[in-house]
């Protein structure tokens, strides 16, 4: 039975799985009208343990359907990370009656082999659905590729490359990636190996992702590999940094600006401590053609001890990928889907307000700023520092802004509620220096009950933190700091879900 605790702390779209623990998200598609979740759990406790594949189906990645179990663990191991295809052509002769066959891969972990000291207890095995995923075969020849003597070999993530007319595969290897091809998703080639003199190495490499993009306003493809870390995040526990590069089918080479990147680097997905190990969806249509992202909106630092006992984390918001040219380098620019407009309720609009003392801009008692997108402008931005904050009335609070001085933005989580379950959990974060040269700074904030994710600069900048009021947000202030600014442009629109 859910706690009336966990009933408050349960979010009111992300996804979290109605019973015990979830974290990565594993073997996204999608098919005819249908995305595809599936993700790491344990379904007998609320820390992690052996692990299964729990899944889940959305019609538009905002409101989401858990789904029966889809793998199990099994006398090879426990069903680590991982990722799915939908083989159209069969290419893996799953299919014996014209089914079109999903494809998933995922690490073994052979927990005992692990007890028994030796290094080669994890591998890469195959299952299929020929049923749209409802129902799993694992692959009679697992696993497909053997360990080859190194402890962390982990979290295959396979795609269809079509420039190179091959399915490739990346894998986290300690801290590299290596990258394999293959033209029957069974038999694997190894090709090369990323890096080596490249990347933050204080952690281990996990959970990697690399597709093709094309550079927004332009017919130029570059690749992106993401390339989640714990630890070593740049606010310290899990993190995911990206790099940008050229791929010729097998080896993936960085741009220049990428190679000797400071450890301070402002290439990460997201700058708060909650959005680890995101991946991409396969098999989007052409004529969508997003790269559509989602992550686990948590911390291996406190992920276990965070104050939910029935269940435990949720997934960030879905997301759309966009790749854009900047002055002197590319950048990855992150998007709340758009589906998540179909669920906005009657806008609250407010006229500009001049910060020159703390500012309410919303106080409600109603429950608005529940589950709402805000957005808002600030402009004139340049040098100046800007703070807002959401509150409620027992004087929890959470506040974020940016500080000139340093050109930074940040979160303060010291006052927001239930902090003190993890040394970790209540402290200020910040990104590196802001990289955008607008003058103008916009802001789009996706609410729901203990999360927010703010994307600045359309994007270019995204924080993500969860948060554990004792009572629900009812305020949104603007707060009074050194230098007067303005608000401009202010929307909030409350989501309503009662359509489903
Ligand atoms: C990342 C991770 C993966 C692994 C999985 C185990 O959070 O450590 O590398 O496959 O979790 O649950």
């Amino acid at each position: 039975m859910e706690t009336n605790k966990d009933a408050m702390y349960r979010p009111n779209f992300h996804f979290t799985p109605k019973a015990h623990w979830m974290n990565d998200p594993n073997g996204l598609f999608y098919l005819n009208g249908t995305y595809h979740l599936f993700f790491q759990y344990y379904p007998e406790g609320n820390v992690w343990g052996p692990m299964h594949w729990g899944h889940a189906t959305s019609k538009d990645m905002v409101t989401w359907e858990e789904q029966p179990i889809a793998l199990f663990p099994d006398e090879k191991g426990y069903i680590f990370s991982g990722s799915a295809v939908v083989d159209i052509n069969n290419t893996s002769g799953f299919a014996k009656n014209g089914e079109t066959p999903v494809v998933a891969m995922f690490t073994y972990h052979d927990a005992i082999k692990e007890k028994e000291g030796a290094v080669d207890y994890q591998s890469q095995a195959l299952a299929y659905s020929l049923d749209e995923g409802k129902t799993w075969t694992k692959y009679k020849n697992n696993p497909v590729i053997k360990n080859p003597g190194i402890k962390d070999f982990r979290d295959p993530k396979m795609f269809r490359d079509e420039i190179h007319n091959q399915w490739v595969m990346v894998l986290a290897v300690l801290d590299r990636t290596y990258i394999y091809t293959s033209s029957n998703l069974i038999d694997w080639s190894k090709q090369s190996e990323f890096g080596l003199g490249i990347g933050k190495h204080d952690g281990v490499w996990e959970c990697p992702d690399f597709f093709p993009m094309q550079v927004e306003g332009s017919n130029d493809i570059k690749w992106v590999l993401i390339q989640s870390l714990n630890p070593g995040g740049y606010n310290g526990g899990s993190g995911t940094p990206y790099f940008i590069g050229d791929f010729d089918g097998k080896t993936f080479t960085p741009i220049e600006q990428m190679k000797n990147l400071p450890e301070d680097h402002t290439y990460w997905i997201d700058y708060g401590k909650d959005n680890y190990a995101g991946v991409t969806w396969s098999n989007i249509p052409d004529e969508d053609g997003r790269k559509l992202f989602i992550g686990w909106m948590s911390n291996w630092l406190y992920a276990q001890e965070v104050p939910t006992e029935t269940w435990r984390n949720a997934m960030t918001v879905a997301r759309s990928l966009h790749l854009k040219k900047t002055e002197d380098t590319y950048r990855i620019f992150s998007k709340p889907v758009k589906e998540l407009d179909d669920y906005k309720d009657t806008k609250i609009e407010k006229s500009s307000v001049v910060v020159d003392k703390n500012v309410s801009i919303v106080d409600t008692t109603d429950a608005s700023l529940e589950k709402a997108v805000i957005k808002f402008k600030i402009p004139d931005f340049e040098e100046k520092d800007v703070a807002f904050s959401f509150s409620n009335t027992v004087g929890d609070s959470i506040i974020f802004g940016y500080k000139a001085k340093t050109h930074r933005f940040y979160i303060d989580r010291s006052k927001a509620g239930k902090i003190d379950f993890n040394k970790d959990f209540g402290n200020h974060v910040s990104t590196g220096p802001r990289t955008s040269k607008e003058t103008y700074l916009a802001v789009t904030i996706v609410l729901d009950k203990t999360s927010m994710e703010i994307f600045y600069d359309h994007g270019e900048t995204v924080m993500t933190e969860i948060f554990f009021f004792n009572k629900p947000v009812s305020n949104f202030n603007a707060l009074k700091t050194n230098s007067s600014y303005s608000v401009e442009d202010i929307t909030i629109n409350p989501l309503s879900f009662n359509k489903n």
